[in-house]
């Protein structure tokens, strides 16, 4: 009994993951731990569909933007943005808007990163 009910958890993670995946890549703080961004490169430990876990990066300049002076999905952020840093899944950024203005501005990763079977997407 033990066996079936985990079976069917894993079953029900894989299906979720699937959904997931289709609809947007978000969401990978709740399969990943460990998570540690270095300049542009976020590292993390994320589960794989069959309860694995695997070591992931992504470089944060293929998934995050500067949309005049707030972080958003997109690309290229590190260009326009200075003095980041981050708490769990949150990077805050002073970014210039289109005035050429710095602006205080964060953004959760989990909006536009997601976890595919053990492997960082955006
Ligand atoms: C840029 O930020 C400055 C300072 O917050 C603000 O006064 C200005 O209106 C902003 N420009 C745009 C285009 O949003």
């Amino acid at each position: 009994m033990r066996f079936i009910v985990s079976q069917l958890a894993i079953y029900s993670i894989a299906a979720v993951m699937q959904i997931s995946s289709v609809v947007a890549d978000s969401g990978f703080g709740e399969s990943c731990s460990s998570i540690e961004i270095s300049y542009t490169t976020l590292s993390a430990n994320c589960a794989e569909v069959d309860g694995s876990v695997e070591a992931a990066q992504i470089d944060l300049s293929t998934c995050i933007g500067n949309s005049n002076g707030q972080l958003a999905c997109g690309v290229e952020y590190q260009e326009t943005c200075s003095g980041c840093d981050y708490s769990g899944t949150v990077l805050y950024c002073e970014c210039t808007n289109d005035s050429d203005q710095p602006v205080s501005t964060s953004i959760d990763l989990n909006t536009c990163i997601g976890d595919n079977n053990g492997e960082l997407v955006c």
